[in-house]
């Protein structure tokens, strides 16, 4: 069974795809609907991605004493000399506006005494720049004000249906894309839509590993689709952690509950078991460090002292801050037994967030002409080898605006996006599908070799195991003994994208970020370059860019 074979049941026509209802998907939506007709996509309800689970805020340079000149050395600091800088500048210039677009589209922000937003600091910042909603709430209220905004606005909209792949057309261009139905009393029904252009808003690919901060579905099923079309993916290898999220104990599987950086942000401190505060002296930054700094300064007293996990101390700020700055993480800290205003909350850290994705120029272009990526799906240089806190929510954002603009004037009729090309034809490639029963397989492989801690050895034996999984796949397509479905058409965009972490990971040969070899420790600058990963017909291929700019490659786009 190939993941091209299921047979169309049903075709439908509409201007622009977006695939994916977080902040991205939303924002393009809301903003593209305007100039025609727009099918927004997701395959679970439409509030379950990453955006809504969003605590600590989003950054834009909002403070009279702060500039985007500010934030922009911030963001380069963190990115570890692979931030496309032309990017970065187009983030923090464009950040204050969207900030308040987001505003008039409904979002409360929290308020100071005097009116004016509430800002909050968290790891790289060296301003308080992060504007937050309900506490630690904020993707909660994002979400919702998006969503509220949607409704009356004519935008198409299919719940519990999962894109799987491109649809092109003659020339290579994206026309649509293949949906497999999952609830509402159609499951297993394949709808074909055809469209002008298809915009990927799938968000992150966290579920990769065994303990994440990502929802469910974040299965990185955008990177695979990208892939497969033949699109050009780049930094994967940039996983990143962060460094606080609660631990549950040995052995804790799926989506974890995240302590914000925020909560560092506005005083606690991280300990270890005999209570001494290791991040001073690490860092000039100490707990406010940027979060691979952090993150490996966890890990590394957590192998020197022989501790399952460290401690944040944020026992000092007190019940009424505590219940009023946090509240949802107060919840989930009692509901596990921790009470963060009377002890240290245990923490680990956990796979988080993707820096890498589909490349893009500034306007969310993929390599495939009329395919766009917005949001984490995307690698718009933004982030280099680690993400600036809080730089994400503001990155949908800001793309999402620019990718409406890129849309109008690419399909060259402002008024209309009505008419999609007529023919589509289905991807080449035929992939074997993996058994669902493996998901937790490529987790633990991915755990295990491919995460905080990375060598050439364990790298190489998650390539075998990976492998192996593939070829028993293969085999199984001969018996067709794994159910074609969305469990295993997830599992198999899990290890296409394990895959290529994996080979990205092996061939990057320095620590840089959030990508940390144990046998290359040093920063090497001969790898000041990005690796661009594409799909061919023998497998996956890795090149170099040997420039650190992703827009100004010479590359045709
Ligand atoms: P998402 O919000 O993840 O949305 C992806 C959407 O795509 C979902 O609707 C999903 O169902 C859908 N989808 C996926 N695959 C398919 C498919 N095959 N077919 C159809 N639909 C599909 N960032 C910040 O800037 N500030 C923060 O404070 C912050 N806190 C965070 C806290 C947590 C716990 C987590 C997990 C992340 C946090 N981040 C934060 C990161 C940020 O929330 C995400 O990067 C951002 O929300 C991603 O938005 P998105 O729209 O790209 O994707
Ligand atoms: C957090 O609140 O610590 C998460 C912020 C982010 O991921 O940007």
């Amino acid at each position: 069974m190939s993941l091209a074979a299921p047979a169309p049941v049903r075709t439908a026509e509409t201007g622009v795809i977006v695939i994916g209802s977080g902040i991205a998907g939303l924002s393009v939506a809301l903003r593209l609907r305007p100039y025609g007709r727009v099918l927004l996509v997701t395959k679970a309800f439409l509030d379950e991605g990453s955006t809504r689970w969003a605590q600590g805020g989003i950054a834009a340079a909002l403070a009279p004493d702060d500039s985007p000149a500010e934030h922009l050395a911030d963001t380069l600091t963190a990115g570890v000399g692979l931030c496309d800088e032309e990017a970065v500048r187009v983030l923090v210039d464009e950040g204050p506006g969207a900030v308040q677009r987001l505003i008039a589209h409904g979002t409360e922000f929290d308020r100071d005494e005097d009116g004016g937003i509430a800002l909050t600091r968290e790891g790289g910042h060296h301003r308080r720049r992060i504007a937050h909603a309900g506490g630690d709430a904020t993707g909660t209220e994002i979400s919702r004000a998006l969503l509220d905004a949607l409704k009356d606005t004519g935008v198409d909209v299919y719940e519990h249906a999962l894109a799987l792949d491109l649809l092109k057309d003659g020339t290579g261009r994206a026309a649509g894309v293949r949906l497999h139905m999952i609830g509402d009393g159609r499951a297993g029904e394949v709808v074909e839509v055809r469209a002008r252009a298809v915009v990927l808003a799938t968000g992150g690919l966290g579920q990769v590993y065994s303990a994440t901060t990502n929802p469910e579905v974040s299965t990185g099923d955008g990177v695979a689709l990208a892939l497969r079309a033949g699109a050009d993916v780049t930094d994967l290898e940039f996983v990143q952690f962060h460094p606080t999220v609660l631990w549950l104990g040995e052995g804790a599987r799926g989506q974890q509950p995240l302590i914000s950086e925020a909560v560092r942000g506005e005083g606690a401190h991280l300990i270890d078991h005999a209570g001494e505060r290791f991040m001073l002296g690490r860092h000039e930054l100490a707990d406010l460090a940027p979060r691979d700094v952090v993150a490996k300064g966890i890990m590394t007293r957590m192998r020197e002292t022989g501790a399952s996990h460290m401690l944040l101390d944020g026992r000092h700020l007190g019940a009424r801050v505590w219940e009023r700055r946090f509240p949802t993480i107060l919840a989930a800290c009692r509901h596990h037994g921790i009470d963060p205003v009377n002890e240290p909350i245990p923490v680990v850290p956990a796979a988080h967030y993707a820096s890498g994705g589909v490349r893009t120029d500034l306007h969310g272009r993929t390599s495939v002409p009329g395919l766009y990526a917005c949001g984490e799906v995307a690698c718009t240089g933004v982030h280099g080898a680690n993400r600036l806190a809080s730089n994400s929510l503001l990155e949908g954002l800001v793309f999402a605006e620019r990718i409406v603009e890129a849309l109008r004037s690419d399909l060259e009729t402002p008024s209309s996006l009505g008419t999609p090309s007529s023919t589509g034809t289905a991807p080449a490639d035929v992939h074997a599908l993996i058994d669902p029963a493996e998901r937790g397989n490529i987790q633990r492989i991915m755990t295990t070799y491919a995460g905080v801690l990375r060598n050439a050895e364990g790298l190489a034996a998650a390539e075998r195991e990976l492998r192996a999984l593939a070829e028993h796949g293969a085999d199984a397509e001969q018996g067709t003994d794994v159910e074609p479905g969305v469990p295993a058409w997830e599992a198999t965009n899990l290890h296409t994208v394990a895959t290529a972490i994996v080979a990205a990971a092996l061939r990057r040969e320095e620590t840089r970020g959030s990508h940390w070899r144990e046998d290359f420790p040093d920063r090497d600058d001969t790898w000041a370059r990005h690796q661009t990963i594409r799909m061919t017909t023998t497998g996956l291929t890795t090149t170099d860019l040997t420039t650190t700019s992703l827009t100004t490659t010479g590359e045709p786009r």
